[in-house]
C-alpha cells in the first residue's frame, strides 16, 4: 500500500463523500441517498447515487462506483496517490512520505516518468523555436498571425530536422529508452534505432485539464503530408477524454463553450478573445468528451469548417451532445472556411454576431435534411415532413417536444395538429430516431463491476447484510468469509465481517489501489435486487441466496480438495452444514422496511 492504513482512513474519513461529489455533481437528496446525473456516462435521468451512510457512490447506469478516492481518480484522471494527496490537502491533513509496494511503486513511477518526459520534450521544443534553429518555425507561426503572447500561452515549439536530438536530450536527463519510446515522442526501427518522432514541424503541446503536457501535435510548415502528426495514445494520453485548450477554457467563466475542429482554430479564437474554445484531438469527437464538456458548459457552439466534411461532423456531434443532454447550436462562418480565417478577415465583433445568430442544432439538422428532398414537389415535401416528424420524437421531454413541433410547423407551413399526430404515431411505434449521418455509437462502455453469476449471489448477500444488521446476524451463522470467491469478494467479506456496519464499507474500498478493483468492491455493496412481496416470500428469497452461496462455495472447496485423502472429514462436515442450512429458517423484519439504493 502507498500510505499506512490509518492515514489513508483518516484522509478518507476527513472528506465527506457527499461534499466532495457535490462540488462536482449536482446532487439531490432522496430518502437516505443523494442522486444526480452520472459524470461518467451520458444520461438524462439520474441513476448516480451517493450514500452518506456508506460513504460510497454507485451508478446504476454504467456500474461506476467506489469511495471518495475512487471518485477523484475517475473524475480528475488522478492516480490513487494523487487522489489521496488532493483529499489530504482538502481536509488539512499532513501526509507522511508514501510507502510503496513494489508494483504500485512501479506504476506510479512510470506514469510520473511519462509526464516528465512530455514536459521535458515540450521545454525542448519551446526553446528550439526561440533559437536560431527554430527560425523557420517562428516565421511560419508569425506568418499565420500569431502574436508572441499567444505562442507563449500555448507553449508552442519547434522540432527541427536532425534525427534524434530530442532522444539524446532525454537520455542525458536520465530517462530510459523504453520510457522515451512509450511516451510517444520517439519511434524505433532496426535501421535507426530509437529516434525522434517529430521532424521539421511546429509543435503544439497537448495538455490535460490540469495543464500537464500529455502529448503533441506537430504540423508541417507548408503542404507536406501528413499535415499533422500526433503523439500516439499512452497511459497518460487518452484522446477520447481530453480536449485541446480545455485547461485554459475551463477558466473562461462562461457557460457557453465553442467546439472547433483544429488546434489552429482554438488558438486563433483564444487570441481573438474567445478563451472558451476547445477542439478534439485529431480524432472524432466522443461522448466521453461531451461528458467532460458538460462539467463546465451548458451550451456548445459548434464552430466547424464550412465544407461538406465540417457539416457532417457538426451533424454527428450534435447527436452526441444531445445524448449528453448538452444544448448545442451551429455557427455559420461563411464565406470563410474556418474560425481561423474568419477571425483574420472579419474579426471578433463579427464573430460575436455570428454567435448570436447561431442556429439551433435541431433546425440545422432539418436544413441539412431538406437537401435530400425535392422540397418544391408535394410528394417530396410530404416525405420530408415524415422524416422531420420522426426526428421530433427524439425529444423526450413533452414540453420541449411540443415547442419544437410548433416551431417546425411554423417554419415549414405544416398544420400543427397533423404534425403532432404524426410525431405521436412515430413515438408510439417506438421507432428510434437518429440523425442520418450518425455512425454507430462507440461500443458501450463495459459494465465495470466485473460481476459473474456466481459473484452476483454473493453481492446480493453483502448488499443485504450491509443494509440490515439482523440479516447479517443470521446469515453469518452459515456463511463465513471463506465462502466468498477468492480475490476481491473474499477480501471484502473478511473486512466487512470484522466490522459489519455501513460506515465501514468506504474504508474497505480503499484497501484496493486500482480504480477497477475499487469499482468491483463497490459493486458488491450495490447489488440491485427486487424483493418479492410479503414477508414469507422475502424470507424464502434470503434462504435461497444463502443456500446458493453455500453450495457454490462447497463446489469450489470440493474441487480444491479432490484427491486429497485427508479431506474426507471436511467434506463430510460441509455436507452436514449444507443439510442443516436447507432446513434453516430466516426471519426478516419487514416492518422496518429496507432502504434500497435506486
Ligand atoms: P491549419 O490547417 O493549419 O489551419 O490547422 P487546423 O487545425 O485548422 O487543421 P484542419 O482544419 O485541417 O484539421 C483539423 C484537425 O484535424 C487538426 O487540428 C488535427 O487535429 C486534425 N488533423 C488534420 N490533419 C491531420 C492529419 O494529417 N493527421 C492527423 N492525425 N490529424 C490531422
Ligand atoms: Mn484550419
Amino acid at each position: 500500500m502507498y500510505y499506512p492504513d490509518e492515514i489513508l482512513e483518516q484522509v478518507r474519513a476527513g472528506n465527506d463523500i457527499v461534499d466532495v461529489v457535490g462540488s462536482y455533481v449536482h446532487l439531490k437528496k432522496q430518502g437516505a441517498n443523494y442522486f444526480g446525473l452520472c459524470p461518467f456516462h451520458n444520461e438524462k435521468s439520474p441513476s448516480f447515487s451517493v450514500s452518506a451512510d456508506k460513504q460510497i457512490f454507485y451508478c446504476f447506469g454504467c456500474g461506476a462506483g467506489g469511495n471518495v478516492i475512487t471518485f477523484l481518480m475517475k473524475y480528475e484522471n488522478y492516480s490513487f496517490q494523487e487522489a489521496v494527496k488532493a483529499l489530504a490537502e482538502r481536509a488539512g491533513i499532513r501526509l507522511p512520505e508514501a510507502e510503496y509496494g513494489e508494483e504500485a511503486k512501479k506504476r506510479e513511477q512510470h506514469r510520473r516518468e511519462l509526464f516528465d518526459i512530455n514536459r521535458e520534450a515540450a521545454t525542448y521544443y519551446y526553446r528550439m523555436l526561440r533559437s536560431p534553429r527554430g527560425a523557420a518555425g517562428m516565421r511560419y507561426l508569425e506568418g499565420r498571425g500569431l502574436t508572441a503572447e499567444t505562442i507563449h500561452r500555448f507553449g508552442l515549439g519547434f522540432a527541427d530536422g536532425s534525427g534524434s536530438d530530442l532522444v539524446a536530450f532525454l537520455r542525458k536527463k536520465g530517462f530510459p529508452d523504453d520510457s522515451i519510446l512509450e511516451s510517444g515522442v520517439a519511434a524505433y526501427d532496426e535501421k535507426r534505432g530509437l529516434h525522434d518522432k517529430f521532424w521539421n514541424r511546429v509543435m503544439f503541446p497537448i495538455m490535460d485539464v490540469n495543464s500537464r503536457v500529455i502529448g503533441f501535435g506537430g504540423r508541417v510548415m507548408g503542404d507536406g503530408k501528413p499535415k499533422y502528426l500526433n503523439s500516439p495514445e499512452t497511459p497518460i494520453f487518452d484522446k477520447g477524454r481530453n480536449l485541446y485548450g480545455l485547461h485554459l477554457a475551463k477558466r473562461s467563466r462562461t457557460e457557453q463553450f465553442i467546439l472547433c475542429e483544429g488546434y489552429m482554430d482554438v488558438i486563433a479564437m483564444h487570441q481573438a478573445g474567445f478563451p472558451q474554445a476547445v477542439a478534439s484531438l485529431g480524432t472524432a469527437f466522443t461522448s466521453g468528451q461531451a461528458s467532460i464538456l458538460k462539467r463546465y458548459a451548458k451550451e456548445i457552439l459548434l464552430s466547424y469548417d464550412s465544407d461538406e466534411a465540417g457539416m457532417r461532423a457538426a451533424l454527428r456531434n450534435n447527436g452526441i451532445l444531445r445524448e449528453a443532454a448538452l444544448r448545442s447550436r451551429v455557427l455559420d462562418l461563411r464565406p470563410y472556411k474556418d474560425p481561423d480565417e474568419f477571425m483574420k478577415n472579419l474579426g471578433a465583433d463579427e464573430f460575436r454576431k455570428r454567435i448570436d445568430a447561431a442556429e439551433n442544432s435541431f433546425f440545422y439538422e432539418l436544413r441539412m435534411l431538406e437537401r435530400n428532398f425535392a422540397m418544391d414537389d408535394p410528394a417530396g415535401r410530404t416525405d420530408f415532413c415524415r422524416e422531420a416528424a420522426k426526428r421530433l420524437g427524439v425529444f423526450e421531454d413533452e414540453i420541449e417536444r411540443d415547442n419544437y413541433i410548433e416551431a417546425v410547423a411554423a417554419r415549414y407551413f405544416i398544420d400543427k395538429g397533423s404534425l403532432r399526430r404524426m410525431v405521436g404515431s412515430y413515438t408510439e411505434a417506438g421507432e428510434l430516431i437518429r440523425a442520418p449521418e450518425r455512425p454507430k455509437p462507440a461500443a458501450p462502455r463495459k459494465k465495470e463491476g466485473g460481476i459473474t453469476p456466481e459473484t452476483r449471489a454473493q453481492a446480493w448477500l453483502l448488499t443485504w447484510m450491509a443494509e440490515d444488521r439482523a440479516v447479517f446476524a443470521q446469515v453469518s451463522r452459515y456463511i463465513r468469509p471463506e465462502d466468498f470467491a477468492e480475490g476481491i469478494p473474499r477480501t471484502v467479506a473478511e473486512r466487512f465481517y470484522a466490522d459489519p456496519k455501513p460506515g465501514s464499507i468506504a474504508a474497505i474500498i480503499s484497501v484496493f489501489p486500482e480504480e477497477s478493483e475499487q469499482n468491483r468492491a463497490a459493486t458488491l455493496f450495490n447489488s440491485r435486487f427486487e424483493l418479492p412481496e410479503g414477508r414469507e416470500n422475502q424470507e424464502k428469497a434470503l434462504h435461497d441466496v444463502v443456500l446458493s452461496v453455500k453450495q457454490s462455495s462447497g463446489r469450489r472447496r470440493a474441487a480444491e480438495l479432490a484427491g486429497d485423502p485427508n479431506a474426507l472429514q471436511e467434506i463430510i462436515r460441509s455436507k452436514k452444514e449444507l443439510e442443516e442450512l436447507k432446513t434453516a429458517v430466516f426471519c426478516i423484519d419487514t416492518e422496518k422496511g429496507r432502504e434500497q439504493d435506486g
